[in-house]
């Protein structure tokens, strides 16, 4: 058997986080800055992630992805309302109702082989409008890169506005994998703004802990009408952090030179090599070549507890032996190439 590849291929929050991330949380630790973000790391931040969306964007930070998750939906929910979403969506099935409870909005998952909703199904939510018996189609949330790894290109993520505004939703995009979107897409700002702000997506969530940061994520709203309450939704759903120059120094450091798309470009070429280093295996059953930095391989299902207790990795679909490996920002070609060996060897 092979020594255990040094890092595992759990998830990309089981990563640490990167060495300029640390950096940069070690010299903001100078001395006292005013809290609540009336500090220059989070005046930069902000800025920084303006620049990124363009005049009228707004971008607010937050702890964690399901609280920008929450923030985001709380501001763009009326009351009767409901989101429709995937039966994958991480707010849908991964959020323990947080959602629910705290915005207090039904939450509709419709079925998505794909992970990916489609502008058909939006148009048949009008049917709800105006039905006193029914909640009221409010917001569309789609997750970009989605839970099962694949993407929106930017002409599906118009489209799905497009069908959302002409029947008066709004549209969330949950971000938390947004950098591994973009390097699949193309890679650049342009790439970025093709699918977000040109598309036509009224608010974002912009991950940074699963590119490298150590937490930290960003309510991004493009449609200005919808932040005007945001910064006092933040406060009232547990999200506004009182030293913000740690999360905003993290911010910074990933964004300098766009560093949080070169990472989320190497998480994704990791993935790529160990789709192509196991599909030479038989028994190792994939899908197509991954978008970005996961594949979800059916194995014989015998061999499952004994490759997870030499690295471990989740089960995805306990039903068909289905499984997750997911590559990160620190995922090595050596990491890969060990993995795969043992992988190999188990099953051979
Ligand atoms: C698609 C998606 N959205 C949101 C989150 C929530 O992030 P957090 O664990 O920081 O609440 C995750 C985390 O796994 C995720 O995969």
């Amino acid at each position: 058997m092979p020594a255990a590849p040094p890092r595992a291929f759990a998830s990309d929050n089981a990563a640490g986080a990167h060495p300029a991330v640390i950096e940069a949380i070690v010299a903001a630790n100078e001395g006292h800055a005013l809290a609540y973000g009336s500090d220059r790391w989070t005046a930069e931040a902000e800025g920084r992630l303006g620049e990124l969306f363009g005049p009228g964007s707004e971008a607010f930070l937050v702890w964690n992805g399901t609280g920008a998750n929450v923030m985001a939906l709380a501001t763009m929910v009326h009351p009767a309302d409901f989101v429709a979403t995937t039966e994958w969506a991480h707010i849908a099935v991964d959020e323990t109702g947080a959602p629910e409870r705290i915005v207090g909005a039904k939450i509709v998952g419709l079925p998505a082989a794909d992970a990916k909703l489609r502008p058909e199904q939006i148009d048949a939510l009008d049917r709800y409008r105006g039905d006193m018996h029914h909640a009221q189609p409010g917001v569309v949330s789609i997750t970009q890169s989605t839970e099962l790894g694949t993407v929106y290109s930017a002409n599906e993520v118009a489209a799905v506005c497009e069908a959302a505004h002409r029947i008066g939703m709004v549209v969330h995009m949950d971000g938390a994998r947004l950098a591994n979107a973009t390097a699949a897409l193309g890679g650049t700002l342009a790439t970025l703004r093709s699918f977000t702000v040109d598309a036509g997506v009224d608010v974002l969530s912009f991950g940074g802990t699963k590119v490298g940061a150590v937490g930290g994520e960003a309510v991004v709203y493009l449609n200005p009408t919808l932040a005007t309450r945001a910064k006092y939704v933040r406060k009232q759903v547990n999200q506004l952090p009182s030293k913000m120059r740690f999360v905003a120094a993290q911010f910074n450091a990933l964004l300098e030179g766009n560093l949080w798309i070169e990472l989320a470009t190497h998480a994704n070429a990791m993935a790529s090599h160990l789709w192509g280093l196991t599909s030479e295996i038989p028994e190792v059953v994939l899908g197509a070549p991954p978008a970005v930095n996961s594949v979800f391989p059916i194995l014989p299902s015998e061999a499952i507890a004994p490759l997870q207790e030499w690295s471990f990795f989740w089960d995805w679909d306990a039903t068909r032996a289905q499984v997750r490996w997911m590559t990160a920002w620190d995922t090595t070609v050596a990491d890969v190439e060990q993995f795969a060996a043992g992988v190999r060897h188990l099953l051979g």
